[in-house]
């Protein structure tokens, strides 16, 4: 016989189904035993009946929790006032005639049953195939597919191209540390890590894609908090030949259809999403993240807005240099190089960002194609001719070949789930996470390497100093 998935149980009623899961709960009472059992798409009440098959019972009783188990049985309804609203298989139950356990369980190390959030984050990352057991784990990774098969859809719709780019890279400054991968082909020679897919998506746009999107994973080398990962993913965009208003009003079409679809319980406060200027924002509600909820004890409303017209500079006192506030591909708002290099600070960019309940879930930007703009924005940054040439000498020469106007903007699929599901840490909606300071303690990572590795990379370790 074939296995009936949980859910489909209902359309059975009167008839023979073999199921398979996790024993969930077990209940027995005297003659009788209840079970649920537990498959990807719901639960089932068991039942093992002494009367009806005393071997069977005698069976299910050496059954314990997370055992993995195989029951054929018979579909019936429930006795009136058994039922079980909450349940979609709440009108039924299995009278067990054969069981097969496919493998035993231990006692697991936490309850899988609660929410989860009062168990230590070392024990439930440790055994994060466990914690995802948990209904909140899957019904948040449930609504992340969505959301991803939502924006998949719509940007298909809107003739994008979804094209992956690679991991192994070189370094795109977004201002954090990169992670280093060393070379074996070249000793000596190191990989980095994307913070972001910067370069490529816009030498896609040399390529002539003209809008392209990628789920991208991205790796950052800086301090894990509630919002942020060493490694995240972003709904990455470019586009060719458009107004940063397009790029806007794109973004904002697609968000609302994604809460309409998959989060329909949610409103958005204001529509249009407004758009407010940098030193607006700054000045009313001193910060360039304002949470414009009307009622912050509502968990259904959604604020977004658009903040506009940064600076395209920001002085690093501790490094004594300009820095570019989003990224030094951003274009500038005027086209006067003299002026960009003599009045750094009171020059504005073409760079927005989407703003969600008091968090920024995207960032992006027009981008300067005009190759002495991009010169000029290095050299306020304090890199020399030579630094120029060799950090980003590829992307000045793809400039030479014909280059679209182009933009886009990244958002941030960890906090934008976390906050449509109301989490307080994107670590819910993460399958493997790391823990505070960046450890898989499941898998064991970072760790150390054999000898043979690292003499074949060239590489030796100096004593680490020493952890307190
Ligand atoms: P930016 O650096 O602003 O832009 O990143 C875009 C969005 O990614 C999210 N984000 C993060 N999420 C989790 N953990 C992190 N460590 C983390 N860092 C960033 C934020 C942020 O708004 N290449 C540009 C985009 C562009 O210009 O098109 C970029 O990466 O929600």
């Amino acid at each position: 016989m074939k296995r009936t998935l949980i859910k489909d149980t209902v359309n059975n009623i009167g008839q023979e189904v073999k199921v398979m899961g996790w024993a969930n709960n077990i209940r027995t009472h005297g003659k009788i035993i209840f079970l649920d059992l537990r498959d990807i798409s719901g639960t089932l009440q068991v039942v093992f009946a002494a009367d009806k098959n005393s071997k069977l019972m005698e069976r299910a009783k050496e059954l314990k929790p997370e055992y993995v188990i195989e029951i054929t049985g018979e579909v019936n309804q429930r006795p009136k006032g058994t039922e079980n609203p909450d349940l979609l298989t709440g009108n039924i139950e299995l009278l067990a005639k054969e069981l097969k356990i496919l493998s035993p369980a231990k006692t697991l190390p936490f309850s899988i049953d609660g929410d989860g959030y009062d168990i230590s984050e070392e024990k439930r990352l440790k055994y994060r195939y466990l914690d995802l057991r948990r209904s909140r784990l899957k019904k948040n990774l449930k609504l992340r597919q969505e959301v991803i098969h939502f924006v998949r859809d719509f940007l298909k719709s809107k003739g994008f191209f979804e094209i992956e780019t690679p991991i192994l890279t070189k370094s795109t400054p977004e201002g954090a540390r990169d992670f280093l991968v060393p070379s074996r082909l070249q000793p000596g020679k190191f990989y980095a890590l994307p913070q972001s897919p910067q370069q490529y998506k816009q030498l896609l746009m040399v390529a002539g894609f003209e809008k392209y999107f990628q789920i991208a994973r991205c790796f950052r080398d800086e301090d894990p908090r509630a919002d942020r990962q060493a490694e995240f993913t972003q709904i990455d965009m470019e586009l060719s030949f458009v107004s940063q208003e397009d790029i806007l009003a794109l973004i904002e079409e697609m968000m609302i259809e994604a809460v309409k679809n998959v989060f329909p319980k949610k409103h958005i406060s204001q529509t249009p999403f407004p758009r407010l200027q940098y030193k607006e924002a700054m000045e009313k509600y001193g910060s360039d993240r304002p949470d414009l909820r009307k009622d912050k004890k509502d968990q259904d409303e959604l604020a977004f807005a658009f903040i506009i017209d940064f600076p395209m500079f920001e002085w690093s006192e501790e490094e004594k240099r300009w820095k570019s506030v989003h990224h030094p591909f951003t274009r500038p708002q005027t086209e006067d190089i003299a002026e960009i290099k003599n009045n750094p600070e009171k020059i504005l960019a073409y760079q927005y960002d989407l703003v969600l309940n008091g968090y920024e879930i995207g960032g992006g930007s027009l981008r300067s194609y005009k190759k002495e703009m991009l010169e000029a924005v290095f050299e306020v940054m304090g890199h020399t001719k030579s630094e120029i040439k060799e950090k980003f000498g590829h992307l000045l020469e793809a400039f030479d070949y014909g280059v679209p106007p182009h933009g886009g903007i990244a958002l941030g699929l960890d906090r934008l789930v976390s906050l449509l599901l109301n989490e307080p840490n994107i670590r819910e909606v993460i399958a493997f996470p790391k823990t505070g300071d960046s450890r898989d303690l499941m898998m064991n990572a970072p760790s150390e390497v054999s000898k043979e590795q690292l003499k074949e990379l060239c590489l030796e370790i100096k004593k680490p100093k020493k952890e307190h």
